[in-house]
């Protein structure tokens, strides 16, 4: 078994007390990894500046995979955090897909979101601004190449599962320039995959069938702010976003890929030990899986399955779900 490198960016708040239940959890299991802390995240910001350096992100780049608990402090402007560290690991290290599953009873989907384009750019324009004359443009790029090798992983994924069912979710009735190219491109790479079968929904469609009938999707493709809202919706209708893991990945393994929780660093109850640490270790375990380590992935997705019933806190939960390990 090959030794794994990784980083661990703990964060703020709970995303600190979850990530020690997901080491504790990944020592257990048996994967062979070594680990090194980067402190990073809001509170850091505060202390001395550094959201994500250059020097930091070379630094990164070394590992085999980046573990991540959450990241948002209540002193610090919204926005700074998110676009200087989160979306910049994202963007920069080219993690396009941002794979997000969802199982419950009637729910057993996973959603592909398209992660380094659309209106997460964060290209626009102002012009007058701060006048009643003000005009905010948000530019959203969808580019061919970051489209299709979007649309292509969700069609490999979908041939590997069990129902081999793709939908695209979308809008494109009303973005006639990024919809059209999103839809022939799917009709395109589709043509590869005879085996599985398509549909699509418009996103507003698609919230309403998410909570009245989730039981039809099994993979799911969409945009970046797409996927943003309605992997939230996924969260909700499975079990809440205690249980909401996501993997944000690079498939070619030039750079390294991250695994976080859906969930953000909830300052509220942070520090009181009761957050479900349930998403990080699920986020862990598509770690291993990145990784080439499919069975203590497995193992530790089960493990996790068979603790539904234990609560309490957050450090608790964490040594049920090691008991449940085999
Ligand atoms: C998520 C989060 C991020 C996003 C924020 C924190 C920038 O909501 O991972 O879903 O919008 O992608
Ligand atoms: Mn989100």
């Amino acid at each position: 078994m090959t030794k794994h490198n990784i980083a661990v960016i703990p964060g703020d708040g709970i995303g600190i007390e979850v990530i020690a239940e997901a080491i504790k959890v990944l020592k257990a299991s048996g994967l062979d990894f070594e680990s090194t802390n980067f402190d990073l995240g809001g509170a850091r910001y505060l202390k001395d500046g550094e959201i994500l350096s250059d020097s930091t992100m070379d630094e990164l780049r070394n590992f085999d995979a980046i573990l991540l608990g959450a990241v948002g402090h209540p002193d610090v402007t919204p926005g700074v955090i998110e676009r200087g560290l989160l979306l910049k690991m994202r963007f920069d290290f080219d993690q396009y897909i941002n794979l997000r599953p969802f199982v419950a009873e009637n729910v057993d989907m996973i959603c592909v979101r398209e992660n380094t384009e659309g209106p997460y750019i964060g290209l626009g324009s102002f012009e007058n601004k701060g006048t009643r004359d003000e005009i905010a443009m948000q530019d959203s790029k969808n580019t061919y190449k970051g489209v299709e090798r979007c649309i292509r992983y969700a069609f490999e994924l979908a041939q590997k599962r069990e129902r081999k069912h793709l939908t695209m979710v979308h809008k494109i009735n009303v973005m006639n320039f990024a919809g059209d190219l999103w839809n022939r491109v799917f009709e395109e790479v589709a043509k590869d995959f005879p085996d599985v079968t398509t549909a699509y929904n418009h996103i507003d469609a698609a919230c309403i069938y998410f909570v009245e009938d989730p039981s039809r999707y099994d993979v799911i493709v969409t945009d970046n702010l797409f996927g943003d809202i309605l992997t939230d919706l996924g969260g909700a209708i499975s079990g809440g976003i205690g249980k909401a893991a996501s993997a944000n990945l690079n498939p070619t393994k030039t750079t390294p890929s991250m695994f976080e929780p859906v969930h953000g660093s909830a300052p509220d109850i942070a520090g009181k030990n009761l957050a479900d640490p349930r998403a990080a270790v699920i986020s862990a375990a598509m770690m291993c899986e990145f990784l080439g380590e499919a069975e203590i992935a497995n193992k530790i997705k089960a493990a996790v399955e068979k603790s539904s019933d234990a609560s309490g806190s957050t450090s608790e939960i964490g040594d049920a779900i090691v008991a449940l390990l085999n």
